[in-house]
């Protein structure tokens, strides 16, 4: 047990991984209650729907759990006349797949992240971590006086080295393996592509904070291999996504164990910045217009396509994001799941121990 773990009174090196839109309340806490540090990705949640989302959690276990935000300025610029071309080729997408929905004009195109900010102040989980960004000295200050652990995400050594000097108490390091955005920040996240084997002892050795794996972990063998490289915790996202308790789309489910690993890759076409995810009929069919545009402007504009896909069972319009291993995901209640990954790490511990000297 690293004594990243045993700071925050968890009774395994186990992160389930925000999941925007997939994490629900019920997920967190049912890891949270296994022993693990369930994550409730609140990026896309207005300020009031986050205070209602953690007093769930708390009324589900009274254990430590963590709140993850999105780094992003408050307002975004945007060319209206890119907006009404990437409207109109997405409209008529839609309407080509026989979807009813439109694409409409949101009051807003993301939560305002300072609202989102004061929301976390004041629900005051044992767990901060973010991506996207660093935050500001004052936030961290914030976050430290109410007894927050913080938690940043780094793709390459030199983002990590960013929230260490910001004061972060841990980081996590998302290999290019990983599912979902990837939280580039000071890199383009095409030249932030590196692998978690490659990734995690290249930060362990630049920061003095504990490192947290993340990418393509999906049991007990690749949590351990993780621990050898000098990992505090392992980070696993796609792995929970088939849960009983995500909020996946039931097409997602169904195609997470068929994914073969040279489909899945990485998309900027559904929210206008990089993604993992399964290659469907949506990145085949991406509208020109649309490309250009930047996250969170694309993002709003085809949640409309995104949700009408998951209600008429269109995984091939969806935004399937998942790991590269996603093929090894095991649909089954999440504290049946954490206990199986635990038992597996042990085995392979018991195992290594076993063969150390037969060779
Ligand atoms: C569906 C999905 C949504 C994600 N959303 C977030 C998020 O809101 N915040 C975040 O920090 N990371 C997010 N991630 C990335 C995870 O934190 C983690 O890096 C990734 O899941 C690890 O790779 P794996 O999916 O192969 O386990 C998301 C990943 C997935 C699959």
């Amino acid at each position: 047990m690293s004594s990243f773990a045993r700071r925050l009174g968890l009774e395994c090196p186990l992160v389930q991984a925000p999941m925007a839109g997939a994490t629900t309340p019920e997920l967190v806490a049912a890891v949270s209650n296994a022993g693990g540090l369930g994550s409730l990705g609140a990026g896309y949640t207005e300020a009031q729907a986050i205070l209602d989302d953690v007093a769930r959690v708390r009324s589900l276990t009274g254990r430590p759990f963590a709140l993850n935000l999105f780094v992003l300025p408050d307002a975004f610029a945007v060319d209206p006349l890119a907006v009404a071309r990437a409207r109109e080729e997405l409209d008529a997408l839609m309407a080509r797949e026989g979807l009813e929905a439109r694409t409409s004009l949101p009051a807003q195109w993301a939560p305002r992240f300072s609202d989102q900010f004061a929301a976390l102040c004041e629900a005051r989980p044992a767990v901060a971590s973010f991506a996207f960004g660093v935050i500001d000295p004052a936030q961290m200050r914030e976050l430290h006086r109410r007894d927050i652990v913080v938690i940043g995400t780094a793709t390459t050594v030199r983002e990590a080295r960013a929230w260490a000097a910001a004061g972060a108490d841990a980081v996590c390091v998302q290999g290019a393996e990983a599912g979902g955005h990837r939280g580039s920040f000071l890199h383009e996240a095409e030249d932030a592509m590196i692998g978690l084997f490659a990734l995690l002892p290249l930060a362990v050795r630049a920061v003095d904070i504990p490192v947290i794996a993340a990418g393509g972990i999906m049991d007990g063998r690749a949590m351990l291999a993780a621990e050898v490289l000098g990992a505090a915790a392992s980070q696993l996202g796609t792995a929970f996504l088939a849960c009983p308790e995500s909020a996946a789309a039931a097409a997602w489910k169904r195609d997470l164990p068929l994914a073969q690993e040279h489909q899945v890759t990485t998309i900027r076409g559904f929210s206008g910045r990089a993604a993992r995810g399964l290659r469907n009929r949506f990145v085949e069919l991406m509208p020109h217009a649309a490309q250009g545009l930047p996250y969170p402007v694309l993002n709003a504009l085809t949640a409309p396509l995104r949700r009408a896909a998951a209600v008429a069972g269109r995984g091939d319009l969806l935004s399937e994001w998942c790991g590269q291993a996603a093929s090894l995901v095991r649909p089954q209640p999440a504290a049946e799941l954490v206990a199986r990954l635990l038992d597996e790490r042990r085995l392979a511990r018991r195992s290594l121990t076993a063969s150390r000297d037969t060779c």
